[in-house]
């Protein structure tokens, strides 16, 4: 199918004024799953340029907070109940960080993390799951007993492994095709609910 830049939903947020695409993705998944609760403290990973950071600012309200990471900058203003770290989370130094930051209670962990896109199929889903395996590593330090995860990943061969994985520390695993996702991208979105510590 033809790549087509300006579908819908980027006519949309630029008409709204949002940061990227990438917001209504996370707005039918909070839409379909309530996801994210008012006061929540919410990791958002791989937040930049920022649309996700926007919403979930609104959805945990003045008495939530997010903290974001990335390896890039945002390209917007971080809202008031927000924070940033530029940095990789690959590395040790970033987790340490959030730990920090987060006082000991992460409500709700998301990560809209990519890999750099190589083009070659079996790479990048391979790459998409080593990312999506580090999210699972932090939710396991940091989200509380209860919480919540919602991950994408490119899926391949690792795929139905992830599935598994996850179905051990979470009560309840959706897999999801968000409709603002890109009619020629294969990226999913999983949703695990109820973390079991
Ligand atoms: C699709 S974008 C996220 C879009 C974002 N959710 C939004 O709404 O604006 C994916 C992001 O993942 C980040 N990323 C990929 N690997 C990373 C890593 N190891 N550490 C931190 N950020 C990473 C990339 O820099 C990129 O900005």
């Amino acid at each position: 199918m033809a790549y087509k830049r300006k579908d819908h939903f980027y006519k949309k947020a630029k008409r709204e004024k949002k940061a990227s695409r990438a917001v209504y993705k996370l707005d039918e998944l909070q839409r379909r799953f309530k996801l994210v609760q008012k006061g929540d403290i919410v990791l958002d990973l791989g937040c930049a340029p920022g649309g996700w950071m926007q919403e979930l600012s609104k959805m945990v309200g003045t008495k939530g907070r997010i903290i974001g990471i990335d390896l890039l900058p945002l390209k917007i203003e971080p809202p008031k109940n927000c924070s940033f770290i530029q940095g990789d989370l690959e590395d040790e130094h970033p987790t340490t960080k959030i730990q920090l930051m987060a006082s000991g209670r992460v409500d709700v962990v998301v990560s809209d993390m990519s890999p750099n896109i190589s083009g070659i199929a079996f790479a990048d889903a391979y790459r998409s799951y080593e990312v999506a395996m580090l999210a699972l590593e932090i939710c396991r330090k940091l989200l509380k007993e209860g919480g919540n995860f919602v991950v994408k990943i490119f899926p391949g061969q690792e795929f139905e492994e992830y599935v598994r994985i996850l179905k051990i520390h979470f009560k309840k695993v959706s897999t999801i095709v968000p409709e603002a996702t890109r009619k020629t991208s294969s990226e999913r979105y999983l949703i695990a609910l109820n973390f079991k510590s």
